[in-house]
């Protein structure tokens, strides 16, 4: 099977030296693309700016930096993906205007003004064969069944990994996850709390199972 993945944060510049960003460390992404390739997958990884290191075996691997490029090279091979896995925490607002040099602190307050960045999910949702399959995630930190089952429906997902954040051992950076699955179809699977990598196994198998 061909499989696309996205992981990690992405960052929207403010000035040459700053930016807005997420605590995505890219772990579950990395950790499904590792699993989709052992389990002997033709798999592209599209990355934001994280620490880990590429994952073997892999069929190609990109690395972007803001939404508008992940959204570029998403939107790219999406067609020729018969699964595609959207773990990436895509800024959902950038700067309106990038400063073209350092901003200056005053003594007083500053604002911000941000603008909409290109929600991936739901343009790859829009464009989707049915032969092929999407699967989200939702990273929420409270009403986790009900945000997620919503996004499922809204993004046109096929599955979508429903995760707590804001608790110990589960979520951003850590190395194990709570993750429950839910279907289009109606089905919930239960993934439990465990490491990123033996998640990451148990959802490859259970997103390439023959229906
Ligand atoms: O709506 P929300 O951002 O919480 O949905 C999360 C899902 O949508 C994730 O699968 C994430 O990768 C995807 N997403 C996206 N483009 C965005 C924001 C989120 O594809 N701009």
């Amino acid at each position: 099977m061909k499989i696309l993945i996205n992981a990690g944060p992405t960052r929207e510049s403010i000035d040459p030296v700053r930016f807005i960003s997420n605590h995505s460390s890219g772990k579950m992404g990395y950790a499904l693309a590792q699993a989709a390739v052992d389990a002997g997958h033709e798999v592209t990884l599209v990355s934001g700016p994280v620490t880990l290191q590429e994952p073997s075996g892999l069929t190609d691997f990109i690395r972007i930096t803001t939404a508008a490029e992940m959204a570029d090279v998403m939107k790219r091979l999406f067609a020729s993906a018969d699964l595609t896995i959207l773990c990436a925490a895509v800024a959902d607002y950038r700067p309106k205007i990038i400063a073209s040099s350092k901003l200056k602190k005053t003594a007083g307050d500053m604002f911000l003004e941000l603008e909409r960045t290109e929600d991936i999910a739901l343009s790859l949702g829009k464009v989707k064969r049915p032969d092929q399959m999407l699967v989200g995630f939702a990273a929420e930190t409270d009403n986790v069944e009900f945000n997620a089952l919503k996004k499922l429906e809204a993004k046109n997902f096929d599955w979508i990994a429903a995760n707590r954040v804001g608790i110990p051992g589960s979520g951003f950076a850590s190395d194990t996850n709570m993750i429950k699955l839910y279907c289009s179809d109606g089905r919930m699977l239960d993934l439990g709390c465990s490491a990123k990598l033996e998640l990451a196994r148990v959802m490859i198998r259970t997103l390439t199972e023959k229906k």
